[in-house]
């Protein structure tokens, strides 16, 4: 068991290597880094992530691993290979941009492949993730959380993402206390890993539907953890962090995480309206009514006041109407 830890554990720290080495090196990762060059990466910014290429010939890792003297069981073990009926293994990933996976103690234990040629493979997911084994767990895996431990104690914050690119994106605008949960949503064994770093939790996901719903679904999770202390920060435009970096810049983006936060009632309000017709009169009432039963769960009377305060002057309603109203919601409640 022991191992076959660290024989796996080997053949992912030699797998990043040598598809590094291949990015950066040769004919073959051309393209990617092009590619990646064309999305504003430095070579210091790839070096840093180790990001590589595998090419698209199916067994370039298959006969380095069997050079270097990888046991088969290890090879059909690490989930970078499939097999094929007739026993013959393949690589995994191929004519893929690859992101390695490090675990809490920086070791390598997976990989996501983005593809970057998508025209050539219409069928195939952007990015191609490792499957679980002995080593990856993804419950309990947060992309970046080794290397950015240290910021997020500086900062005393830690920024949730939803991508690889926008952990990456940000590193590079300076701001290195961001991981990302890889497109799952956020699980308590990830949460309790933050839990040991820090109290104070920024969401910064993508600003289009998913990315809202993602918000919504991580408040629900964290925001009713006492533990924790949330902001959320709403990307325009349907950007991503990534996106919104490239196109106003990153002064833009640090005012946007300094300055632009929402608190977690001003999110829901946000989210609720989402789809609304609200010049509609029986939407809007019923609107006003999801914001009046989402008030009662706040525990700040302060808080409730300027929420209320903000419905009556929006929806030309007096404050008291709307007191009365979240008054005998209040009685219900009980
Ligand atoms: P996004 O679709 O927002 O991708 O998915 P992205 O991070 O902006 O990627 P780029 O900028 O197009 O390169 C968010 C995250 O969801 C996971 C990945 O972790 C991705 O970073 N995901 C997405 C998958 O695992 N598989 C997919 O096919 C798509
Ligand atoms: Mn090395
Ligand atoms: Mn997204
Ligand atoms: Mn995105
Ligand atoms: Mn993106």
């Amino acid at each position: 068991q022991d191992t076959s830890y660290k024989k796996l554990i080997q053949l992912h720290e030699e797998t990043a290597d040598l598809f590094h080495h291949i990015l950066l090196n040769t004919k073959a990762g051309e393209d990617a880094l092009t590619y990646l060059e064309n999305r504003g990466l430095t070579k210091e910014l790839i070096a840093t992530f180790k990001i590589g290429f595998a090419p698209r010939e199916r067994n370039v890792l298959h006969q380095f691993a069997v050079a270097k003297e990888f046991e088969q069981d290890i090879l059909l073990e690490s989930g970078l290979f499939v097999q094929r009926d007739s026993g013959e293994l393949l690589d995994r990933f191929y004519d893929r941009i690859m992101f390695p996976i490090r675990n809490q103690q920086g070791k390598t234990v997976a990989f996501s492949g983005r593809i970057f040629n998508q025209e050539q493979y219409p069928e195939a997911p952007k990015y191609l993730n490792s499957p679980e084994t002995s080593i990856f767990n993804k419950r309990k895996v947060l992309f970046n959380l080794d290397l950015a431990r240290a910021s997020i104690r500086r900062e005393k914050e830690v920024i949730l993402f939803e991508g690889f690119m926008d952990v990456i994106a940000s590193w590079q605008a300076g701001v290195q206390n961001g991981v990302a949960s890889m497109g799952t949503s956020l699980t308590n064994e990830q949460i309790h890993m933050l839990s040991r770093l820090t109290n104070k939790v920024l969401i910064s996901y993508d600003g289009d539907n998913a990315g809202i719903e993602a918000t919504k679904r991580a408040i629900d999770i964290l925001g009713t953890n006492p533990k924790f202390e949330l902001s959320i920060v709403s990307l325009p435009d349907g950007l991503d962090p990534d996106d919104f970096i490239k196109k106003l810049g990153v002064d833009a983006y640090k005012e946007l995480l300094a300055h632009g936060r929402d608190t977690l009632f001003s999110f829901k309000m946000r989210y609720f309206r989402k789809g609304k017709q609200l010049q509609n009169e029986s939407e809007r009432i019923a609107y006003i009514e999801t914001i009046l039963q989402e008030l009662l769960t706040l525990s700040s009377a302060v808080e409730r006041d300027v929420y209320l305060k903000q419905l009556a002057i929006e929806f030309d309603i007096s404050v008291d109407t709307l007191k009365e109203q979240y008054q005998s919601l209040l009685a219900n409640a009980k």
